[in-house]
């Protein structure tokens, strides 16, 4: 019957599934540093027993100094007080440094894990885990497993110790009044297990909160411009301090629960300390206990009374801190739906002949793609036109492979990429994308990203081969000129020809230009246009573009409607075919007024 109850609690107290994710923390992360924490634990008895040897030393003061007023042990107590206090402060030192290490090793460790995890994600992955959650799984959540795994070391290694060995000191002078110092502590660990249940979900709330502010923060630094024009900054305000409204409530709620475990410690102390006085007294006046034992019991129990409290309070703290390591863990188990298989093959690309058979895609819920046909020639430029939203961007991502079609096949000469190591495939792709993005680095580093260890002859020559040489030597610090985060400092234009240039430097078989000149003027255009015609020569190009002299020039037009290739042709026999295509052409091409407008 006690058994039981015993195990209840118990499980209460560790909770079994904390206990998991805790064992695993350690496992994966602490275990290699099990030397370092075999010596941090050392040092942590060393503490422990230095504050046993202090309250046994109690009786020594007591007996020789006050009652038997022995001059000689006087200078003898003090110098092993002192001594004892030395040991203290040493072993206290050499465990916070070896700790402190341990735990920045073992955020360093975690914080490489997920990056590496979230640079291995597909597409999907991001979209599911969203900025802000990731942002704070690297930053907060980490630094909350290496807490959890302090908490471990501390409260067992000294606070745990020192309560073993306090006790000890309790037990040696006296059982009877030790059990009476004791009769509160049930009542302790259920009401501490109490607490424990509610802090876990308040700190499960509080993280999803902590990522909403990073993300807040975030949009709101990229999107500063839309932010004022549109007048947004209450809208703003105010999801930002619900978020943060809603951290302090919880983190304010925590505390309390957190706070809950000292009265409850104290009542029980209060408790053991008035039975032991009462009990404890009523022996020495009797003459069964000596004064000596007496105050060195006490001295024991008072300084037993802080560690305690903290071991109660483990639990509580512990709860907290893994809700953040639980987070960590989803986004490392998360496995990414796009790998290497294991019989993976290397691309080999001879001529760079593209072809989707029957090709199905969904992002969510609605198909992206359903039964595409499309075949993409070598030194051929193959355009997709089309309406928004037909799927023609979709078309160049799945060739990426940054999504996997969800039926039929994609092949590049004869292989299909599902069956080709994922490197070999991209190394043989060079991609101009929609959005043009750029690092916050400098100039010549955003093109040279095209191609690893590119020289700087050779970046200049990409440069002027997509009409950028000009305005980047213009730039205060030419090539060498920092873009800014996102290359704000840029313009759309200037972007889009450093996005182009980093294409060329890359010099792929396989060309996939999205929108790559929609937004330069058109002389620029049409330099562009020069250079990216020499680039085509011998590739297989595919672009995507609303402007009818980058469509016209095309070997073949395929144009896309609902996922679909609804028509194909060059441009004259799409035309005189009267189809989608002559009525696109017409409205997007038919007069010169909406050339200016297309542009935006
Ligand atoms: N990341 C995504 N998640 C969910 N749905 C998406 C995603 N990207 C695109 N879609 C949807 O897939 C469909 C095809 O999108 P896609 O980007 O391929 O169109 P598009 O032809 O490139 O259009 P546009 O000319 O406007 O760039 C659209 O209906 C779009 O809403
Ligand atoms: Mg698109």
């Amino acid at each position: 019957m006690f058994a039981d109850f015993a195990e209840k609690i118990a499980a209460k107290l560790t909770g079994r599934q904390r206990a998991g994710l805790l064992f695993r923390l350690i496992s994966e992360n602490a275990w290699q540093y099990r030397r370092s924490y075999a010596v941090v634990l050392v040092l942590m008895a060393l503490v422990a027993a230095t504050g046993g040897a202090a309250a046994l030393i109690m009786e020594s003061v007591m007996d020789d100094v006050f009652i038997q007023r022995r001059a000689g042990m006087v200078a003898v107590i003090a110098a092993w007080v002192l001594v004892i206090f030395l040991v203290r402060g040493a072993s206290a030192y050499g465990q916070t440094v070896l700790l402190g290490r341990i735990g920045n090793g073992i955020v360093a460790g975690l914080q490489t894990r997920i990056y590496d995890h979230v640079l291995a994600q597909g597409m999907a992955f991001h979209a599911r885990h969203g900025t802000g959650a990731l942002t704070t799984r690297i930053t907060h959540n980490c630094n909350a497993a290496r807490q959890a795994l302090d908490l471990v070391a501390t409260r067992l290694g000294t606070d745990l110790l020192s309560v073993v060995a306090l006790v000890s000191v309790m037990l040696w002078q006296d059982i009877t009044l030790s059990l009476t110092a004791l009769v509160g502590l049930p009542v302790v660990l259920v009401g501490v297990a109490a607490l424990v249940r509610r802090v876990r979900k308040l700190a499960r709330d509080e993280i999803t909160l902590q990522a909403r502010i990073v993300s807040a923060m975030s949009e709101t630094i990229r999107g500063a411009r839309i932010i004022k024009a549109f007048r947004l900054e209450p809208e703003m305000r105010g999801r930002m301090s619900a978020a943060i409204e809603g951290v302090r409530e919880r983190a304010d709620r925590i505390v309390v629960l957190r706070g809950l475990v000292s009265p409850l410690m104290e009542a029980m102390a209060g408790v053991g300390a008035a039975t032991v006085i009462l009990y404890g007294g009523w022996r020495v006046i009797d003459g069964t206990m000596d004064t000596g034992s007496f105050f060195s019991f006490v001295t024991a129990l008072f300084l037993a009374a802080d560690p305690a409290r903290r071991l109660a309070q483990l639990n509580v703290q512990l709860r907290q801190h893994l809700a953040g390591v639980e987070y960590i863990y989803a986004v490392l188990d998360t496995r990414s739906g796009i790998r290497d298989g294991a019989d993976a093959i290397e691309l080999a690309v001879t001529d760079g002949k593209i072809r989707f058979e029957d090709v199905r895609f969904t992002y969510g819920e609605a198909p992206a793609l359903h039964g595409l046909n499309l075949v993409a020639r070598p030194g051929e430029v193959t355009a997709l036109v089309g309406p928004s939203g037909a799927g023609k961007s979709t078309v160049l991502a799945l060739i990426e492979r940054f999504y996997d079609a969800t039926g039929g096949v994609i092949s590049i000469d004869g292989q299909d990429i599902r069956g080709v190591r994922i490197a070999s495939l991209r190394r043989q792709v060079a991609l101009v994308t929609q959005e043009t993005f750029l690092f916050d680095a400098s100039v010549a580093e955003n093109i040279g990203f095209g191609r690893p260890n590119a020289t700087a002859a050779e970046i200049e020559a990409a440069a002027r081969a997509a009409n950028a040489d000009e305005f980047i030597s213009a730039l205060e610090q030419g090539y060498a000129t920092p873009v800014g985060e996102g290359g704000s400092r840029l313009s759309g234009g200037e972007r889009q020809r450093i996005a182009i240039a980093r294409a060329m430097l890359r010099d792929a078989p396989i060309l996939l230009l999205d929108e790559a000149t929609s937004a330069l003027d058109a002389e620029a255009e049409i330099r562009v246009q020069e250079a990216l015609d020499r680039l085509m020569a011998g590739r297989t190009t595919i672009v995507i573009a609303h402007r009818l002299a980058t469509v016209r020039r095309a070997d073949r037009i395929c144009v896309m409607a609902d996922g679909r290739v609804a028509e194909e042709g060059t441009h004259d026999v799409l035309v005189a075919k009267r189809g989608l295509y002559a009525r696109l052409a017409a409205l997007q091409f038919g007069q010169p007024a909406d050339l200016g407008k297309e542009r935006g």
